[in-house]
C-alpha cells in the first residue's frame, strides 16, 4: 500500500481518532468516562517511543515502548485500522520500534492467534496460557 507516513516524534495522537481505532480492534466497547476519554492519549505521552502511521492525515496505527533504551523495552498498544490491516503497516512498525533500540530486550504481551504475527518479527514464544508472551533476546546477553 502506497502513501503511509510513518512519524516517531508525535506522542499526542490526536484523542478521537485513537479511540475510534480501540473501539474498532475490540479493545474499547466505547462506554469509557469522558474523564478517561480525555486522558485516552496520556499513555502515549508518557511512553518511551510512539510509532504512528497515517494516511492523507488521517491517523491509521500505532504502537508505544517503554524502554529504558539499552537493555529491555516492552512493546503496548500495537494496533492497525482494520482497513488497512494485511498490508505490512504492523510489521513497519515493529521494525521502526526495533530499530530505536536495537540492542534491547524486546517483551510483548499478546492473546492466542496473535503470536503468529510476531513470530514472523523474529520473537519467540516465552510463555502461553491463553495469555502469550514473546520475546527478542538483548544483544548484549547473547553469546554468538
Ligand atoms: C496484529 C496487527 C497489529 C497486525 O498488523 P498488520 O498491519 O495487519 O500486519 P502486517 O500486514 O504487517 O502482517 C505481517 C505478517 O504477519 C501476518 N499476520 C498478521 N496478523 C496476523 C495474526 N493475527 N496472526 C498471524 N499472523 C498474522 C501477516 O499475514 C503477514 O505475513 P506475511 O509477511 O507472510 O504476509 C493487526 O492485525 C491489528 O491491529 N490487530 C488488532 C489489534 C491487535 O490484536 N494488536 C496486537 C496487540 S499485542
Amino acid at each position: 500500500m502506497e502513501e503511509i507516513a510513518y512519524c516517531d516524534s508525535r506522542k499526542d495522537l490526536p484523542i478521537n481518532e485513537l479511540h475510534k481505532i480501540f473501539v474498532l480492534v475490540g479493545w474499547s466497547d466505547g462506554s469509557e468516562t469522558l474523564q478517561m476519554l480525555n486522558n485516552y492519549n496520556v499513555p502515549f505521552i508518557n511512553s518511551t517511543l510512539v510509532i504512528s502511521a497515517w494516511k492523507n492525515k488521517k491517523l491509521i496505527g500505532f504502537v508505544r515502548v517503554l524502554s529504558d533504551k539499552m537493555f529491555r523495552s516492552i512493546i503496548y498498544d500495537l494496533a492497525v485500522h482494520p482497513e488497512y490491516q494485511h498490508y505490512g503497516i504492523g510489521s513497519a512498525m515493529i521494525q521502526k520500534c526495533i530499530e530505536h533500540f536495537p540492542n534491547s530486550e524486546w517483551l510483548v504481551e499478546t492473546v492466542d492467534g496473535i503470536e503468529g504475527f510476531y513470530e514472523k518479527q523474529s520473537f519467540k514464544v516465552i510463555a502461553k496460557n491463553g495469555i502469550v508472551y514473546l520475546k527478542i533476546a538483548c544483544k548484549l546477553f547473547t553469546k554468538e
